[in-house]
């Protein structure tokens, strides 16, 4: 009998869609869902880009460059001068969304059993990206407590070892919504410099910054040009998670010319999405800023549901459109199935993302959840009080 490598064994489940077979069951017992758990958003994707798709006119859907076409690379890089991060086209690849961007630079810069440095909670996937490249994920927990801010530095320094190669942050974070200050990146930009690491920051939900707060990318900082590497996507900026684009950026020639021996083996990134992608970057700002208003609507709205409820603690979110709160629970695992499969308020349940899978050190974040705000208020009101009113009845 054919065998599973152990790599494919141990590759984690999505905490994101574990729970998919539960929420079909339930629809087809009639129930209808509130879909808090996952991060596809319900806003439009900018006409401009279904429009340019539309008036493509192509006869041969052919490969673009491994690096993705020199147009669409040449515009990013006017795209990030605006805002204040200067790069050449050449230092971008474009990839099959930011998770291939992830890969290639794990890929270009650690080898099996090397160690990568993460605060917790982190995007779930990054647990699948490491097992895949037999990468060993290093947590540092950051805690509710203190809203999910960088944890003290000295707790990074402790864990660097031999085998560290890299300190990986999300910037504004999934699932946590928080954004680094300029004065957490330069801590984090000394300690890279310091031990000779790379810094790798997803930064695919840059726009979506609150409350008067701008993004600091760790591309705008000062002499971190050979260490640092962002990751990108237009997935979440335009509401264009299908079009799987996004990129890996660099000025590090080194790694620059490594995932590109990665992107050459998978070809292409896909033709008629960079077509899209290179349109959407015209894109209005008005767009991004009705976009803006409404998630900080969502936000707020959800924050003063969820603090109502007795034993739920939250942390606000000021970026992306994540939240992680604790409730009343032991194991939100069980709470999220027994949400699909025993428990409605008129027939309608919400389906949530139990926080554990976000976490790496096993046995934290078990009475946690993660919400995503991607509804609309209305419903996201409606979804807090199927909350709370099960948690009126649930018994651990
Ligand atoms: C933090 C973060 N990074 C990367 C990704 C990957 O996005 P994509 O591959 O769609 O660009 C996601 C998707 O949800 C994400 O939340």
């Amino acid at each position: 009998m054919p065998t599973i490598s152990k790599k494919g064994q141990l590759m984690p489940q999505s905490p994101i869609r574990k729970l998919v077979p539960f929420a079909e069951q339930a629809v087809k017992e009639g129930k209808s869902i509130y879909y808090l758990n996952i991060g596809q958003p319900d806003i439009k994707t900018p006409d401009i880009a279904l429009q340019a798709v539309k008036d493509s006119n192509i006869e041969v859907l052919a490969y673009s460059r491994s690096e993705g076409s020199e147009i669409y690379r040449q515009k990013i890089s006017a795209y990030y001068k605006k805002h204040d991060i200067h790069v050449s086209h050449n230092d971008i690849i474009v990839t099959t969304g930011g998770s291939e961007a992830l890969l290639f630079a794990f890929g270009s810069i650690m080898d099996v059993d090397d160690e990568i440095i993460i605060p917790e909670p982190f995007y779930a996937n990054y647990n699948g990206f490491s097992t895949a490249s037999g990468v060993n994920v290093v947590p540092v927990i950051s805690k509710i407590e203190d809203n999910f801010a960088l944890p003290p530095i000295e707790e990074f320094e402790k864990l660097i070892t031999p085998k560290t190669k890299a300190i990986l942050i999300c910037n504004p974070g999934n699932p946590t919504g928080y954004l680094y200050s300029k004065e957490e990146i330069q801590k984090l930009a000394a300690i890279v410099k310091k031990h000779d690491l790379f810094l790798i920051a997803d930064e695919v939900y840059r726009e979506f910054a609150y409350d008067g707060n701008t993004h600091y990318s760790v591309m705008q900082e000062a002499g971190l040009d050979e260490y640092a590497i962002m990751i990108d996507s237009v997935s979440k900026r335009y509401s264009m998670c299908g079009a799987r684009i996004g990129c890996l950026v660099s000025k590090n020639k080194s790694v620059i010319q490594t995932a590109l021996k990665f992107a050459q083996a998978r070809l292409s990134p896909p033709t008629l999405a960079q077509i899209a992608s290179e349109a959407a970057l015209e894109t209005p700002q008005s767009y991004f800023d009705d976009v803006i208003e409404e998630y900080v609507d969502r936000r707020n709205i959800l924050i003063s549901e969820l603090q109502k409820i007795d034993g739920v603690k939250v942390a606000k979110p000021k970026g992306a459109f994540y939240c992680i709160a604790e409730l009343p629970v032991k194991n939100s695992d069980d709470f999220a199935q027994w949400l699909l499969e025993d428990f409605d308020v008129d027939g309608e349940t919400v389906m949530v993302a139990p926080a554990g899978g976000f976490y790496s050190t096993p046995g934290v974040g078990l009475n946690q959840i993660r919400i995503a705000y991607v509804l609309k208020k209305e419903s996201l009101i409606k979804a807090v009080n199927v909350l709370k009113e099960a948690l009126k009845v649930y018994k651990d």
